[in-house]
């Protein structure tokens, strides 16, 4: 059902600091930030051969971002996320086998205008999953 790896999001303390190490120390093509309200982020993508880098840093009172790096202070791996093919479809079948959907379950519009849905990380080996219908 899933298919390829679309991204891995990284919470980052230092936006800057973290966009200016992949772009120089590390020498990928880094993007500019862009800030996404409605998910509470600001985002820097970083474009790989074969997937992307999201750096993900807290953007407003309630960013979920924010809860992290309080937990991680210096950054972790925030959520990987699947290409699925029709995110209902992928939906219905995950809640059919017990997987928890976040929210209430109706996929949003992600960070790439795709619609996405997030899957509880204690259903999948304490990984935050995200589905983004391609
Ligand atoms: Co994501």
């Amino acid at each position: 059902m899933i298919g390829r790896l679309n991204h891995v999001a990284i919470a980052v303390p230092d936006l800057e600091a973290a966009a200016e190490q992949y772009r120089g120390t590390l020498g990928a093509r880094v993007g500019a930030p862009q800030h996404e309200p409605d998910h509470g982020v600001t985002v820097v993508f970083i474009e790989l051969p074969n997937t992307k880098i999201e750096l993900l840093y807290p953007l407003g009172e309630n960013s979920p971002i924010a809860a992290f790096l309080a937990r991680n202070p210096s950054g972790g791996i925030h959520h990987i996320c699947y290409e699925v093919e029709d995110i209902l479809a992928a939906r219905d079948r995950l809640r059919a086998a017990g997987a928890r959907v976040l929210g209430d379950g109706e996929p949003r519009i992600g960070a790439h205008g795709k619609p996405v849905l997030f899957l509880h990380p204690k259903d999948f080996t304490g990984t935050l999953v995200e589905l983004e219908q391609v």
